[in-house]
């Protein structure tokens, strides 16, 4: 089987870039990343890449006069690079529908919640702020609808009292690099497939949570 090539597209820190780069080194995900992408010229992210020898492009969003023009120049520069997959992973930026449907199908992001709970910012606070008992993140297919495509894998901790906005981000965040790389892993190996019923993970009908990683670390 080939290897998939993969896109990634960054703002900021790349922790989950990197879980991922981890997890391709250590031989688990049959892909390779081609490139890796930031609107954000200070992003970490582009420097961790750089250091694995990855290429980088920086497209500066405040370049263009529409969102559609920004996006359509990641659009060809993914294109270029001939990638197979497109992994948001910290990009804070809401995409235009014509993109969107470019990558259908193709494109996945993270998100730090139990979506369809807490589409949008400020996740944690929201969370706590609901006196929820568990929180988490989860991985999905990107559609035009925000934070609103198929999901692929939730990854849930718990909520405990003495918990802030940073003690429990650092906690999902922590799972993020654990629920990332497996669905990567599973898309690359060819083993996620869409019916009508929803997806499919090998034989398996998932449900319309995902799959769901449970509490240990
Ligand atoms: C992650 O927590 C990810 O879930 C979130 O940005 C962070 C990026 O961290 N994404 C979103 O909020 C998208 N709506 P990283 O740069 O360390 O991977």
């Amino acid at each position: 089987m080939s290897l998939k090539r993969i896109a990634v597209l960054i703002s900021g820190s790349g922790s989950n870039l990197q879980a991922i780069m981890d997890a391709i080194d250590s031989g688990r995900i049959n892909g390779q990343i081609v490139q890796v992408i930031s609107n954000k010229a200070c992003a970490y992210g582009l420097e961790r890449a750089t250091k694995a020898g990855i290429p980088t492009t920086h497209i500066d969003h405040k370049a263009f006069a529409s969102r559609e023009m920004f996006d359509d120049e990641v659009r060809q520069c993914i294109d270029a690079h001939q990638a197979d997959l497109v992994i948001l992973a910290g990009f804070m930026r809401i995409l235009s529908p014509a993109f969107v449907q470019h990558f259908s199908g193709r494109m996945l992001n993270i998100h730090p919640s139990l979506l369809p709970k807490y589409k949008g910012l400020h996740t944690h606070k929201r969370a706590l702020a609901a006196g929820d008992k568990e929180h988490g993140c989860t991985v999905h297919f990107v559609t035009e609808e925000l934070d609103g495509g198929p999901l692929l894998v939730q990854a849930v901790v718990p909520i405990v009292t003495e918990d802030n906005e940073e003690s429990l981000q650092n906690r999902v965040h922590k799972r993020e690099h654990v629920a990332y790389p497996l669905a990567v892993e599973w898309i690359c190996a060819n083993r996620v497939h869409f019916s009508e019923n929803g997806i499919h993970l090998d034989d398996e009908l998932l449900d319309n949570s995902g799959f769901r990683l449970g509490y240990e670390a």
